[in-house]
Formats: C-alpha cells, sequence, structure tokens
C-alpha cells in the first residue's frame, strides 16, 4: 500500500437491516470507530460491517451470500476487513468464520462498545468474536454523541433492550436476551447531546419500550424528557398492549411534546390465535385499550403489526384480523406472512399452506392501504405541525414529518430545516401529503 493511502482517513461502510434498533446501533458503532469517514459504497471501504437481523426466515443465508458478493473486494483491497453484528451475529457466532472465512469480526448486538478493540485486533490479521452479554452496561463504555457534526433533526435513541414476553413465534427473546433498561439520567444526558447536535425530535425504542423501568417508568422518563431545552417532539415504539398503563396513556393527554402516534401491534384478531402465540391479552382487551387511549387524546394515530398464516389459523380466525382492523381503523400497518423460526413454540405446530397465507395477506394489506389513504385524505384541508427535516428536490421544497408521522412536502417554504410550523394541508397521495405555510 502507498504511503497516502494508509494515512488517509479509513472509509466505513455499515448495511443496516431489519428495525430501527440497528439503525440506532449502526450510528453508534460508526461514531465509536476513530480514524473511519463513512461512504455508501461497499468497493470504497476498508471496514464493511454487516448489522443484521434474524427476525424472519432466510435471515442467516442472506447474510451468507451477501458475504460471498463481498469477498471478492478483498482481493482489490487488500486494507478491508469485513465484519457481521447485530442478531444474525449474535444467533450464529462463531459459525460465521467458520463459513465464510473471509469474516474477519463478529459482535453480538450487546458487546458492540468493544468494537475498537476488535478494530484494532483485525488490523494485526487476526479475527475477533465476541457475542457474550457482558456484565457491564456498553451505554457506559461507548463515547457520548455531542462530539460530531451537526445531524438530522429527527433521531432514534435506544432506552430498552431484550424481551421476556417470549410470544410463540418471536427469535426476539432468545437473540436481544431478557429485558434491560438503561438509566433514566443516561437517556436524558443522550438526547440533551443529541440537542446540542440539532436533533429536535427522538423516538425512543426498545423491543419492548413501554415496559422500560430504568429507576423511572416510560411515562416518567417522557416527562423528564419533555423538559430538555430544544426538545420539541418526542415518540416512541415498539409496544406490548399489556405494558400500556394508565400514566403513559394519560401522558398523551397532558405531554404535548409527546407525539399523537402510537404503535400498538396485535399481530392477530382471533382469540384463539392470540392464546397459541402466548400473547396474553384478547382482542376485545386490546379494543378497550385503544377506546381508552382515544377517549384522553382522540386523534391518536394508531400503528400495528400483525401476522398471517400462524399455525393452525384458519379462515375464521384471519376474518377476525380483518373485523380487528376495520374496527380500528390504522394510519399505518404492518402485515407479515409468518415465518418459521427454529427453536420457537410455533416452529412445532401445524403449519398453514403458504398459497393460503399468501392469499390473506393480500387481502390484508389491501384493506389496510384502503384504510391508511383514506386516513390521508382527510387529512386535506387540515392544519398540521410539521417538522422540516430535510430540502426537497424541487427550489424551495421541504420536507418533514407531521404529528401524525405523515411524510409532507411543503412547497415554497420558508422554514428551515430543524424548524416545526403550522402548515395546511392540501393533496394526499400514496405515501405522503403536501401542504403550505400556515
Ligand atoms: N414471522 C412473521 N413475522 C414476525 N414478526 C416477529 N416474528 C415473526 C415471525 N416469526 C413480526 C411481528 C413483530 C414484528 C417486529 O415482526 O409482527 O411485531
Ligand atoms: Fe417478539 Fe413478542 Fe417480544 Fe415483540 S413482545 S419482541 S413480538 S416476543
Amino acid at each position: 500500500m502507498s504511503e497516502t493511502k494508509s494515512q488517509a482517513p479509513k472509509k466505513l461502510f455499515i448495511k443496516t437491516y431489519g428495525c430501527q434498533m440497528n439503525v440506532y446501533d449502526s450510528e453508534r458503532m460508526a461514531e465509536s470507530l476513530e480514524g473511519y469517514v463513512p461512504t455508501d459504497t461497499a468497493e470504497d471501504a476498508d471496514m464493511i460491517l454487516l448489522n443484521t437481523c434474524h427476525i424472519r426466515e432466510k435471515a442467516a443465508e442472506k447474510v451468507y451470500s451477501e458475504l460471498g458478493r463481498l469477498k471478492p473486494l478483498k482481493a482489490l483491497n487488500p486494507d478491508l476487513k469485513i465484519g457481521v453484528t447485530g442478531c444474525v451475529a449474535q444467533a450464529e457466532g462463531e459459525e460465521i468464520i467458520r463459513r465464510q472465512p473471509a469474516v474477519d469480526l463478529v459482535v453480538g448486538p450487546q458487546s458492540y462498545h468493544r468494537l475498537p478493540q476488535m478494530e484494532a485486533r483485525v488490523r494485526t490479521g487476526k479475527t475477533a468474536l465476541d457475542t457474550d452479554f457482558p456484565e457491564e452496561d456498553k451505554f457506559n463504555h461507548l463515547k457520548g454523541r455531542g462530539q460530531k457534526a451537526r445531524r438530522a433533526p429527527a433521531a432514534f435513541l435506544t432506552v430498552q433492550e431484550g424481551c421476556d414476553k417470549f410470544c410463540a413465534f418471536c427469535v426476539v427473546p432468545y437473540t436481544r436476551g431478557a429485558e434491560v433498561s438503561r438509566p433514566a439520567e443516561q437517556v436524558v444526558r443522550e438526547a440533551q447531546e443529541l440537542v446540542e447536535r440539532g436533533v429536535r425530535e427522538v423516538t425512543l425504542l426498545g423491543q419492548n419500550v413501554n415496559a422500560y423501568h430504568g429507576g423511572k417508568t416510560l411515562a416518567e422518563l417522557i416527562r423528564m424528557l419533555a423538559k430538555v431545552d430544544g426538545l420539541e417532539r418526542i415518540r416512541y415504539t415498539t409496544s406490548h398492549p399489556n405494558d400500556m398503563d394508565d400514566d403513559l396513556i394519560a401522558a398523551h393527554a397532558d405531554t404535548p411534546e409527546l407525539m399523537p402516534y402510537l404503535h400498538l401491534p396485535v399481530q392477530s384478531g382471533s382469540d384463539r390465535i392470540l392464546k397459541r402465540m402466548n400473547r396474553k391479552h384478547t382482542a376485545e382487551s386490546y379494543l378497550r385499550l385503544i377506546e381508552k387511549i382515544r377517549s384522553v387524546r382522540p386523534d391518536i394515530m394508531m400503528s400495528g403489526d400483525f401476522i398471517v398464516g400462524f399455525p393452525e389459523e384458519t379462515e375464521a380466525d384471519f376474518q377476525a384480523t380483518m373485523d380487528l382492523v376495520e374496527e380500528v381503523n390504522y394510519g399505518y400497518a404492518y402485515s407479515f406472512k409468518y415465518s418459521t423460526r427454529p427453536g420457537t413454540p410455533a416452529a412445532e405446530r401445524p403449519q398453514v399452506d403458504p398459497a393460503e397465507a399468501d392469499e390473506r395477506l393480500q387481502r390484508l394489506q389491501a384493506l389496510i392501504s384502503r384504510q391508511q389513504y383514506a386516513i390521508q385524505e382527510s387529512m386535506v384541508g387540515r392544519e398540521l405541525s410539521v417538522l422540516i427535516e430535510r430540502a426537497g428536490r424541487q427550489d424551495g421544497q421541504m420536507l418533514g414529518k407531521s404529528e401524525y408521522l405523515h411524510s409532507v412536502h411543503i412547497d415554497n417554504a420558508t422554514a428551515q430545516i430543524g424548524d416545526v410550523v403550522r402548515v395546511r394541508c392540501t393533496r394526499a397521495m400514496t405515501n405522503s401529503l403536501t401542504a403550505v405555510e400556515v
């Protein structure tokens, strides 16, 4: 290698799969690696990290085939190191390096604070593996968020990890481990650091965020964050119906910084299936819960997750899901075909014919799309508040998010990135709204 190359900052390419918690982890990993600048092409990189997700089938196979595609890049750049992080790293561990020797580094979601030492090790030509659930708290070992350049006004902030619920279909309790919450003071400090970098909105993340218990409840944490100067908006995701306590519901009424949007997965509308899923709630209790939330915050935008074709799901069970969707009227909903995860209880149950499951998924998605679009249309003529996140492609156009999480295009905007502005919605499109400032 030439001297100039070794003195130039090295380039880091991270490919992120899966959920928002992985997006957050990727950001923190990038911030922790000193001497690297980000690049958005793998071909340029001196370090490639695949931050993986294990929630659905074939996740590991997809990672192996991606690694197979990346391997030839090592011949072009002998400095290139390749790492696998996230939930597939946790689940597969050493097997990854055994099956794909081009991999230098494997690190699980709980130990990525050790990445700088691991990077130093792989630079000496060795491999590094760490899939511990360490005693120490990774967040105490990562650098603060304050040092770097200004960043986008909306940020994720992980406050809770892991899950104790053991839904019968889900690998999360196995890959991410038991529920752990970050201390409230640590979260507030990080929010303050983000605000110093230009952040105006945080979305608090957790696999079961409303089970948060970092010395405070989630409602208490939200009220603490609402007092942070310069932090204008708070959201949280993803929640379990059984952890929606009265105080959290009250926070939706009494804390203006808490946005009127709630992602509350129910998975199915059939009690028979909910029982088999080990959800520990019924369709009726979920509907009553939403009623209660709407009684204090009538405009709250509901969002949910659904699994179609869960083992032993009949047409009548599926119809119960469709009925529940009709009753709730979702602004957003994510629906998935059931995916068998070895090691989970549902994997042992009689499976639904995949063609049948596909057909149900299509029907559910059509219903959800209709609902989503009707709600967007109902926004036309209404006033919304929008956090401006970036400039649009056309002159004078700005893009941002409404309080209900709709993407909004504002034409002839005077507002700048980071401002929260009042707008009037002029048109609903499939995935966004247009608006003018008022
Ligand atoms: N198959 C299909 N969907 C799943 N999810 C979790 N596990 C599975 C699985 N085995 C979905 C659930 C969850 C979302 C994050 O992913 O709907 O809420
Ligand atoms: Fe998985 Fe259920 Fe835990 Fe959500 S609540 S992470 S679906 S086990």
